[in-house]
């Protein structure tokens, strides 16, 4: 099987770090001309050369610093990657943050930021490339989600609510715009090694190396392959979507988990 990209151009939001980066470069390796977003310049800097790398020199890459919260600055991301890659024929909804309360102590600003960032994020970024996609009859939308999308744990919210609200958009995007060979898919993700764990380790007492911290999440989190992912493993089947591979997919929401997730 062929998961090339060969000429076509990738948007991934949130790819300074983590799952992002990971997508960046392995779609940059099959030929994709790749922009990434993130806030922190010094981070787009380091990942942007990483990712020229990994596209042996026959792809281009631009970096972006916009942050997904602001409706200015996903216009201007946009308008940056077509200006210096070409027309956007992959959007990867990705960039977000985990936030989590107690239902009866959640304010409304809690709520209205995490639903700001991780729902308008996507819907203004895909109301943007849509109309380009559907010119040229080919595009490919992937918002990253997480498993609470279709199960959502007891105080899991906002987080969880914001991903259902994801796979439903995913959803209905895909029936409308299957017509135009857009296919929009949700990838649901369970425990997967990123910059967010090692945040958390680093915040932790550090008693135990990190490698010895992801261990002991999967053991306490009862991660069925008593592993986490790699970011590798998540971006493999990005690309596999996103790829002439994935051409008869969409509306789907895949976990991406280790069977983490109770649900189909
Ligand atoms: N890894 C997991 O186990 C896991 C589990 C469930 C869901 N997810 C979801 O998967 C996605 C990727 O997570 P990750 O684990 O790869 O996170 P990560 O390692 O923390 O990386 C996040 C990336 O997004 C950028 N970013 C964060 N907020 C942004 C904003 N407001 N605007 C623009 N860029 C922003 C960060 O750079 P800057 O900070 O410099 O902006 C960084 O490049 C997120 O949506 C996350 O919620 C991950």
């Amino acid at each position: 099987m062929d998961c090339r990209m060969d000429g076509r151009v990738a948007l991934i939001t949130g790819s300074s770090r983590g799952l992002g980066r990971a997508m960046a470069l392995k779609f940059a390796d099959a030929g994709a001309h790749v922009c990434i977003v993130g806030r922190r310049e010094n981070l787009l800097k380091e990942t942007k050369g990483e990712i020229e790398k990994a596209g042996k020199g026959k792809v281009k890459v631009a970096a972006v610093s916009a942050d997904m919260w602001q409706p200015a600055d996903i216009e201007r991301m946009v308008k940056t990657a077509e200006k210096e890659l070409g027309p956007v024929d992959i959007l990867i909804n990705n960039a977000g943050s985990s936030q989590r309360g107690d239902f009866l102590t959640l304010t409304d600003e809690a709520w209205t930021s995490d639903i700001e960032l991780k729902l308008f994020g996507a819907i203004r970024a895909c109301r943007l490339v849509i109309p380009g996609m559907q010119k040229r009859k080919w595009g490919r939308i992937i918002n990253v989600l997480n498993t609470g999308a279709k199960a959502t744990p007891g105080g899991g919210y906002p987080t969880a609510v914001s991903r259902a609200a994801g796979m439903s958009l995913m959803k209905g995007l895909a029936g409308e715009f299957a017509k135009d060979n857009i296919l929009v898919n949700g990838l649901l993700v369970g425990r997967i090694e990123s910059d967010q764990w090692l945040r958390r380790w680093e915040a932790s007492n550090k008693e135990k190396t990190y490698d010895e911290f992801l261990v002991d999440m999967a053991k306490t989190q009862k991660l069925p392959m008593g592993r986490v992912g790699t970011a590798e493993e998540f971006a493999n089947m990005a690309c596999f979507l996103c790829s002439d591979a994935g051409s008869y997919i969409t509306g789907c929401a895949i976990n991406v988990d280790g069977g983490l997730s109770p649900v189909v």
